[in-house]
């Protein structure tokens, strides 16, 4: 069972038990037509807007500010796998709760990292999709913050962004595995070794020649670790742009020359580890999104694949397509995934689809090229 339908049907038997209504901010996908019909009726629907567009000003400016102070966590505050959104969530740029429309999220990303607009609506959308309520436009960046322990550690938490297989994949840099029991939670094993590479290849920095030997690694270590690994699709994709953003988003935007998109690493673990701006944080000095992905796909092309039938026994498979193959990836996404979640919706489940995959396509249409049209898994009105 995907894992979005095993949540998805799991929280509505423990809803149907009691008197709690479905979380407003947690993904529909999966669930029967009655099961849909009984977790909508509690829901408040709501037509999504279109897009935020980019900044009006988008240099360079402090965003560690006296307005957006960092806070720490407060019990039932969702957090989740991703260091740039739990850094926004902790300094109030995104609700400090975790819970945010597309178009929250999209503002937030611009204003507080200078993200570009396609990439920060590209990623939102893909993610609210898989992820999130299409019917209440609210996505989560994760699940109520919990700590691992050290014996025994506790079962992975899912929920929202920590959802595994959906947008959260496989060989992350500083979280682990889903295999592994937590793959959202900072893992300072992995932090290690990311500062390892740091000082082997980039003199004590994270950079983009860091980045293409430090994926490489990753994806080592899942191919002889986890006999689920899962490198397709999405996560090809993902993966890539991913390792950019700590040069090219966490390094501070008044760096030029050669100190740039050099990330040093205190500043580093203040993102990683404590979802914090570094004291006196300015932003990327322009709309910036997965730059020198090329550069760190390149360092070690690996394409498309998975481990079948136990650990080292990677099979390369294109199906889903990845990286450099964004139409089949896009098409794929669609009528694979998105069709796989949601078989048979229907009114504002199905209207508000439609809408996000639009949203999608034109956000994606730029990398798409002219011979790839969009693909309506639902009908066009
Ligand atoms: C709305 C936009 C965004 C969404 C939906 C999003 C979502 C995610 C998710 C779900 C992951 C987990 C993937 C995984 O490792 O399994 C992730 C990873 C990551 N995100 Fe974001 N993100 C967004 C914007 C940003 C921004 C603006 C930054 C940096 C300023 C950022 C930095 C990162 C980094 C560095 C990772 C990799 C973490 C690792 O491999 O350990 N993201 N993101």
């Amino acid at each position: 069972m995907h894992p979005n339908r095993l949540l998805s049907a799991t929280i509505l038997a423990v809803v149907a038990g009691t008197a709690l209504a479905f979380p407003s901010y947690e993904s529909l996908a999966g669930l029967t037509g009655r099961q849909l019909e009984s977790a909508i009726q509690g829901l408040n629907p709501k037509l999504p807007p279109p897009p935020p567009g980019p900044l009006s000003f988008s240099g360079t400016k402090l965003v560690d500010d006296p307005a957006h102070p960092w806070r720490p966590l407060r019990n039932g505050d969702l957090r989740g796998p991703c260091p740039g959104l739990n850094t926004l969530a902790s300094h109030g740029y995104l609700p400090r709760d975790g819970v945010a429309s597309p178009a929250q999220f999209i503002t937030a990303v611009q204003e507080g990292f200078n993200m570009d607009n396609p990439t920060a609506r590209v990623a939102t959308y893909l993610t609210h999709l898989v992820d999130g309520n299409l019917v209440t436009d609210l996505l989560s960046i994760g699940a109520k913050t919990r700590r691992t322990g050290p014996d025994p550690p506790p079962p992975a938490i899912v929920g929202g962004m920590n959802n595994h297989g959906t947008f959260e994949g496989d060989a992350s840099l500083s979280r682990g595995d889903a295999f592994d029991g937590d793959n959202h939670n900072f893992n300072q094993t992995l932090w290690d070794q990311l500062v390892d590479y740091s000082n082997q290849y980039g003199g004590g920095f994270y950079n983009l020649t860091v980045a293409g030997e430090l994926r490489w690694q990753r994806t080592q270590q899942s191919i002889a670790t986890n006999p689920e690994f899962d490198f397709r699709g999405l996560r090809h994709f993902t993966v890539v742009g991913q390792a950019s953003f700590p040069a090219g988003l966490f390094t501070d935007g008044r760096k030029t020359g050669a100190d740039k998109h050099q990330l040093d690493l205190v500043s580093g673990l203040s993102f990683f580890k404590h979802m914090r701006f570094p004291a006196g944080f300015f932003r990327a000095s322009e709309p910036t999104g997965g730059v020198g992905s090329d550069v760190i796909f390149g360092a070690h092309p690996v394409l498309p694949g998975r481990n079948v039938g136990g650990v080292n026994n990677y099979v390369v498979d294109t199906s889903l397509g990845g990286f450099g193959d964004f139409c089949k990836f896009y098409t794929e996404f669609v009528n694979i995934t998105i069709k796989g979640l949601y078989p048979n919706p229907t009114g504002v489940l199905r209207r508000n689809l439609n809408l996000n995959l639009g949203f999608v396509y034109d956000a994606l249409a730029p990398r798409l090229g002219a011979n790839c049209p969009q693909v309506f898994p639902y009908g066009t009105n």
